[in-house]
């Protein structure tokens, strides 16, 4: 019944959209939902190329029923074993029972270690091929991309390429599943948010996988959310490029936390700073307001960042400590940095402020501002330069060896 979309010669998209859950990972708001994709090929063998959530489990089934026409399945093949792609592994294995799992040794643990499945498994090494008949399908090892086991897979005539998580992004599919076939511009926004909070740790991880990739001449990427790539490979490897080098943009992201006001106007006064300096991409989030996971994606995004803090019970207000672990979480490297902060009787935010900054690194403004109660011109004057300071750290070029993650 179900007409699955043609994404190259034998190859079917038979992944699902995810508008019902509220967050990813019970954390990150999928406000624009998200797809879980998986891809059947129809060759003398069929193989299945990752399951989906098992939320979705009946669908998915349904789909790749349509497909085989009562064919069986011979092979499942499991880029990565997070429970949104493996989830629906056992359901697949009781429709059909002679299934060979293929994965890489990590993989099979974990099919082992989750589900309980030893039997009819098949491990590959980095560099095997499966064949599928005219389909021959190579196998690369890229771990921790963003999990130990994760691996990519190549149909070497169809140069398609299955990526797994890696090139992915929140948003569902809403009818078209090629690049070629829509209008792409509402996924790149979700490329960073996806990569700042799931993949941002593993930079120097993708940098590796980047370049075991460089030999290959794919010309569609099939990953595991959101569209297939083929019209714009190379924004979206450029992207991932820039990512996990974590080369930021000219711009600034200013995060404050504020009970008053007196925090967030120094916050207003620091971006005219940076307006007067020339700084174009000023972003000024409340952390209160704005979910972490979007100001993480700016933070990935811009080479600046200036946080500001009231004292909270003689530590920073905790909204602020909080993405400030979050950050450090991540490994953020090669921002440059700025902060001020606010108190009443004894100030103790600047001082954690200038810690965060000594722990990741960062080359930091000179200037830095805690205010006592109420703004003074003296400090106004002060905020306006930690902007100039900010700005003209923003705007000197990246080292060379400042880019590798
Ligand atoms: C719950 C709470 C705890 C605070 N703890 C401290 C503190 O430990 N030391 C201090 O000097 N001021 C403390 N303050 C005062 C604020 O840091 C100060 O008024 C600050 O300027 C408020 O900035 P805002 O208007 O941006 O929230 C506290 C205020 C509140 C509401
Ligand atoms: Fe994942
Ligand atoms: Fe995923």
């Amino acid at each position: 019944m179900f007409k699955n979309q043609l994404i190259a010669n034998d190859i079917f998209y038979v992944g699902v959209n995810d508008r019902q859950k509220h967050k990813f990972e019970n954390m990150i708001p999928l406000t624009n939902g998200v797809s879980y994709n998986a891809y059947l090929i129809m060759d003398q063998k069929t193989a299945l190329v990752d399951t989906v959530d098992i939320s979705f489990g009946d669908l998915f089934i349904d789909k790749i029923q349509s497909q085989l026409q009562g064919r069986t399945l011979d092979y499942l093949i499991i880029n990565h074993m997070e429970p949104d792609h493996s989830g629906s592994l056992r359901i697949i294995r009781q429709y059909y029972p002679e299934i060979i799992i293929v994965g890489n040794a990590k993989t099979l643990s974990m099919v082992e270690g989750f589900y309980g499945l030893v039997e009819n498994v098949k491990e590959i090494k980095d560099g095997e091929i499966l064949s599928l008949g005219s389909h021959k399908l190579e196998f690369f090892l890229t771990p921790m991309v963003h999990w130990p086991e994760t691996m990519m897979t190549y149909d070497q005539g169809e140069k398609v390429l299955f990526t797994g998580d890696a090139f992915g992004c929140f948003g569902t599919l809403d009818g078209a599943v090629l690049d070629t076939d829509m209008n792409v511009n509402r996924y790149w926004d979700e490329m960073v948010r996806y990569y700042a909070n799931i993949v941002g740790k593993y930079g120097a991880a993708v940098q590796k996988a980047l370049k075991k990739l460089t030999p290959i001449d794919f010309e569609t990427i099939c990953s595991t959310h959101g569209p297939v790539w083929r019209e714009n490979i190379s924004e979206v490897v450029d992207l991932y490029d820039q990512l996990s080098r974590y080369k930021g943009a000219e711009g600034v992201v200013i995060v404050y936390g504020s009970m008053y006001g007196y925090t967030e106007l120094m916050a207003e006064t620091v971006a005219q700073g940076l307006a007067e300096a020339g700084i174009k991409d000023i972003i000024i989030h409340n952390v209160s307001k704005t979910d972490s996971s979007y100001i993480l994606q700016d933070i990935f995004k811009y080479k600046g960042l200036i946080v500001g803090s009231p004292t909270y019970s003689n530590e920073l207000y905790p909204e602020v400590e909080s993405l400030l672990r979050k950050i450090e979480i991540r490994g953020v490297k090669n921002r440059v940095f700025g902060y001020f902060g606010s108190f009443t009787w004894a100030g103790a935010a600047n001082q954690r402020l200038k810690t965060f900054g000594e722990t990741m690194k960062w080359p930091t403004a000179e200037i830095s501002v805690e205010e006592k109660q109420g703004l003074k011109t003296e400090n106004y004057q002060a905020l306006l330069e930690l902007g100039h300071q900010v700005a003209e750290l923003v705007k000197l070029p990246y080292l060379e060896s400042q880019h590798c993650g």
